[in-house]
């Protein structure tokens, strides 16, 4: 699919075989998480424009490269994406965070909506929408129609792990939304679980199971 892109650096793909092992308990899976959220954003921001500014080193005078005051956001799904806000933030420090409170009800698994809170100038920013499973795609498509409604123009979704159910249905809502993950799985369970996946993201996060 054209508006994906699978981060396969091989830290990422080390770290992602610890996280998914259900063995690892909540503190190692906390770091691991935010420590795959690090290394995924350098790849999500890899196209975020330069220019150039006049600096003198303590040898000698030259034009070097900064970032040109693009405005960025990130806004992490609650619970999970909370779990990789932490991660991006270490890299891009003077980020605003928006959040968006999603759930997936158990029967149906769709999702319901409970809480926004979005920086005032969100329509500004180039937005990174942050939740780590993409299992149907209905959390992540509410997601991006949230931050659309706010006028925002430019949304990137980072994940962790997508199954192919929910890169379809993000290809259908929002085919103008790249995708940036470090796997595509294989496919749902009856309980809309990513098989193999790596279990529930939130409660594996917060030790709520
Ligand atoms: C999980 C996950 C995503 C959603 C993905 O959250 O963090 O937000 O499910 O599923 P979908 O693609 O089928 O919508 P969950 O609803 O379990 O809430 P939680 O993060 O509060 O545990
Ligand atoms: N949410 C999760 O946390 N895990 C899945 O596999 C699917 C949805």
């Amino acid at each position: 699919m054209k508006n994906v892109v699978v981060i396969d650096h091989p830290l990422v793909q080390h770290k992602l075989t610890f996280l998914r092992d259900r063995t690892t308990g909540t503190k190692d899976f906390r770091m691991l998480l935010r420590e795959l959220a690090m290394l995924m954003a350098y790849e999500v921001t890899r196209d975020l424009p330069l220019e150039e500014k006049q600096i003198e080193t303590p040898v000698a005078k030259m034009t070097a490269k900064v970032l040109a005051g693009r405005k960025l956001g990130i806004v992490p799904i609650l619970r999970a994406g909370l779990g990789m806000a932490d991660g991006i933030m270490d890299l891009i420090p003077a980020a605003k965070v928006g959040h968006i409170g999603l759930y997936r009800n158990p029967e149906t698994l769709l999702p319901q909506d409970y809480y926004h809170k979005l920086p005032p100038d969100t329509s500004e920013r180039d937005m990174i929408l942050v939740d780590p499973m993409l299992a149907t795609g209905g959390s992540a498509v509410v997601g991006i129609n949230v931050l659309k409604e706010a006028g925002c123009k430019t949304v990137r979704l980072m994940c962790l792990v997508a199954a192919p159910e929910g890169l379809k249905a993000m290809y259908e809502a929002h085919p103008d939304v790249t995708i940036y993950t470090a796997a595509i799985d294989s496919h749902l369970n009856d309980h809309g679980y990513i098989v193999p996946g790596l279990g529930d993201a939130g409660d594996r996060i917060f030790g709520t199971k």
